[in-house]
Parts: C-alpha cells; sequence; structure tokens
C-alpha cells in the first residue's frame, strides 16, 4: 500500500491525450516533480528495494535524467547517463530500438569499472523497448544490471514482458 506522500505524488501525474500524437495517453510527471515532498517520496520509493544491491545509476534521456539525477543523489552513488544518438562525444557502444512513437538510438560512454552493479532507472515504462535498449547498452560494456526500478508503468503495451524483473513506483 502507498504511504501518504506517494498517493499525493500519484494524483500529480497528469494524463494528457492526445500527445504527442492521436491515440497516445501523455503521462506528464512534471506536476510531481515540482513538488518536494512527492518528489522526495517518488525518488525514496524509487531506490528503496535495491538499498545495497548496486554501485551507480544510470538514466535514460530525457525524462529518466530528472529522476536518476535525485535518485543518486539520494542513493549516494554517481550518475550515468544514457543518451540519445549524437550527444555523447565518445559513445563506446550504441543499441537502435523501436519506441510507441518512432525509433530511437541510445548511446553510453564507457566510464564504469567492469563488472559495476547498476540501477537503470527511467520515468515511464511504456512498451518496454526503451529500458531493453539501455540494459543492452550496460551489458554490453561489461556492466551489471542489478535492477530496472520506473516511476509510473503504463500497463497493456507489453513491457512487463519485455523487460521480467521490473520494479515500478505507480501504474496506470
Ligand atoms: C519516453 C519515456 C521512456 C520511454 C518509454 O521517452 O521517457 O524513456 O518513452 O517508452 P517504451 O517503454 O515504449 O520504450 P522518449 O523516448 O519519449 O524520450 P524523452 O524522455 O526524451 O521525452
Amino acid at each position: 500500500e502507498l504511504s501518504s506522500a506517494l498517493t499525493r505524488a500519484e494524483s500529480l501525474i497528469r494524463s494528457i491525450p492526445d500527445y504527442p500524437e492521436p491515440g497516445i495517453l501523455f503521462r506528464d510527471i512534471t506536476p510531481l516533480l515540482a513538488d518536494a515532498e512527492a518528489l522526495r517520496a517518488t525518488t525514496d520509493a524509487i531506490i528503496e528495494p535495491f538499498a545495497g544491491q548496486f554501485d551507480v545509476i544510470a538514466g535514460i534521456e530525457a525524462r529518466g535524467f530528472l529522476i536518476a539525477g535525485a535518485a543518486a543523489i539520494a542513493a549516494g552513488t554517481g550518475l550515468i547517463p544514457i543518451r540519445k544518438a549524437g550527444k555523447l562525444p565518445r559513445p563506446a557502444a550504441s543499441v537502435d530500438y523501436s519506441l510507441e512513437y518512432g525509433t530511437a538510438t541510445i548511446e553510453m560512454h564507457d566510464d564504469l569499472p567492469a563488472g559495476s552493479r547498476v540501477l537503470l532507472i527511467d520515468d515511464v515504462l511504456a512498451t518496454g523497448g526503451t529500458l531493453a535498449a539501455g540494459r543492452q547498452l550496460i551489458e554490453r560494456l561489461g556492466s551489471h544490471v542489478a535492477g530496472i526500478s520506473v516511476l509510473f508503468e503504463i500497463e497493456g503495451l507489453g513491457g512487463r514482458d519485455a523487460i521480467g524483473d521490473l520494479h515500478t513506483v505507480f501504474h496506470s
């Protein structure tokens, strides 16, 4: 059961119909981010099940950065950005994937000691394509995915099947 702070945080996720395309129900977390108590409670809930099990946090551009940065400070770890193609000066690996609306490529630097335990974080799980690609990237660089944690899971798009074991704070 959610704490009262998390229940309030959940109420601050705004659903926008037909954005960015007709037929897509967009989950807008910016009202949650704007609220100090909601941001704190959500950040804590994202890392809580993985306490002591990871050395570093990786977050996925762009909205995933907002959560991953806060989570890294809360956990006392460093932060690895997984970025869209062309944004990093020295990408060590890249993975193509399909999105609910379009396709994309993500890249990562190789700044981790081999065997690092990485907690992979994103804001929203939809089809799971993004997080599956993120996991592939981390593993390709010789690190270990200690866990995958997401703020909001959109159910019914196959994300949970695509990812397997993952932790989500809120779901549709
Ligand atoms: C959104 C969201 C997740 C991903 C989820 O990002 O932030 O990263 O889609 O979808 P999936 O589970 O179907 O892969 P988007 O690519 O829109 O980028 P943004 O964060 O830069 O807006």
